[in-house]
């Protein structure tokens, strides 16, 4: 059975000519069993009627921020915004693009994607001038960290008679996601899951401090995506630029003492912990209360040592499955393996930053996941891929977990 069948969808129609296309996947999800809300833009009903929508999916067809509605979905692009299960743009216009990126919501497709908080999937068409051009590339790669999933477009034969990439990707290609996306929401439902994100700063006086370049983008995705698989998630996050995802409690910190401290505090009842933290081993003994003069010290800082958070949570081993991170330069499987036993940790996820483009403040991550019995090496891939293999493998090795304990 279609992980759609039973589930509401939302389908946001724009104005370019492949509008007709969506019909075809309209009627293909609803023959998967979804109970599809189609809503179009204004210049998407100059290209299809709404009536089209209307018939395929039996359902109103909405395009309208402002009709007056009956009780139960007076407030509609909230209403349609949570109650669906995946919310599909197709085809995304150059123009909804850059609407999207800036949140406009004077049109009832952008307030819907304001207000949903369910994995979003973006299939855009458009001429591939204005496909290649450096504000639509800007744009795209702005939902995508936002976590927008982007399939296609694909090259081919183009309205405009030429050939060139700015075709929808075909609609196997936007089903397979949408499933996909749907299948994936149900994993971590009723599941509790903490994870650390970033760097920490250790203070040496009001000014200064030390700390690592890590900017907490891979442990972003790695809650970003627990959100999305239906998880309930605590994010302990030290000092970033980037925002936290929607869905997902953010705790700001600062320091590891700090983060030591909120962690021992969430971890009650927790079923996952993924430390994907770069949390600073040392401290500063002694913090100046007053910013240094340079004339004030001798310039010898003496460290003490931090609170290893993870090995404590793992020392006190309850049921939460425990996943670390590691960084390595040299021997880094035999490393890590160490680190997985000592620190009794399920599973490790390992960044060889010794390879250039990989690892901290970089987009893109390649990664080796150990566990006691196997290893999978991850290709190089965005951050947001690998934050979905390393849930794939989780929910692989907590299954078998489950299913030994059954058979005990
Ligand atoms: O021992 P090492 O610092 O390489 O271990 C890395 C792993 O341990 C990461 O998962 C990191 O989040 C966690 N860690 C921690 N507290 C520390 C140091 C590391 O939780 N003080």
């Amino acid at each position: 059975m279609s992980s759609v069948a039973g589930r509401t969808l939302v389908v946001g129609v724009c104005g370019g000519i492949a509008a007709y296309k969506v019909a075809g996947i309209v009627s293909t999800l609803v023959q998967r069993g979804a109970d599809v809300h189609v809503v179009m833009t204004e210049a998407a009903q100059r290209f299809v009627a709404p009536l089209t929508f209307h018939a395929l999916s039996a359902n109103r067809v909405h395009t309208s921020l402002w009709e007056i509605r009956d009780r139960e979905d007076h407030v509609l692009h909230v209403t349609l915004a949570h109650r669906a299960a995946a919310l599909l743009i197709a085809p995304a216009t150059a123009d909804a693009i850059a609407k999207l990126v800036h949140g406009y919501a004077e049109d009832l497709l952008g307030a819907v994607a304001l207000a949903a908080r369910c994995p979003m999937i973006l299939a855009p068409a458009m001429n591939s001038s204005m496909w290649e051009h450096p504000a639509t590339r800007a744009n795209v790669a702005a939902l995508r960290a936002r976590g927008w999933q982007i399939v296609g477009p694909e090259s081919g034969f183009l309205a405009e008679r030429e050939r060139g990439v700015g075709r929808l990707a075909a609609e196997e290609r936007i089903i397979a996601a949408l499933e996909d996306a749907v299948a994936r929401t149900h994993e971590l439902e009723g599941q509790h899951v903490l994870v650390t994100a970033g760097a920490t700063r250790e203070a040496i006086d009001p000014v200064r401090f030390i700390s690592n370049a890590s900017t907490g983008a891979m442990g972003i995705e790695i809650a970003r995506e627990a959100t999305l698989r239906g998880a309930q998630v605590d994010l302990v996050l030290g000092p970033t630029h980037l925002d936290p995802p929607h869905g997902a409690r953010a705790h700001r910190v600062e320091s590891a003492r700090e983060m030591h401290e909120r962690v021992m505090a969430l971890r009650e009842g927790v079923h996952v912990i993924v430390a994907a933290a770069a949390v600073a081993d040392w401290r500063p003994a002694v913090i100046f209360v007053q910013k240094v003069k340079k004339e004030d010290v001798d310039p010898m800082l003496r460290l003490e040592r931090n609170p290893d958070i993870l090995a404590q949570l793992g020392a006190a081993k309850g049921a939460a499955f425990l996943v670390g991170f590691a960084a390595e330069t040299e021997h880094v499987e035999e490393h890590a393996r160490e680190k997985l036993a000592r620190k009794r940790l399920d599973l490790i996820c390992v960044n060889d930053v010794s390879q250039p483009g990989i690892g901290f403040a970089s987009a893109e991550n390649e990664m080796l996941l150990l566990w006691e019995h196997g290893r999978e090496p991850l290709e190089r891939a965005s951050k947001r891929e690998i934050a979905a293999r390393i849930w794939d493998r989780i929910a692989t090795l907590r299954g078998a977990e489950r299913a030994h304990e059954g058979e005990a």
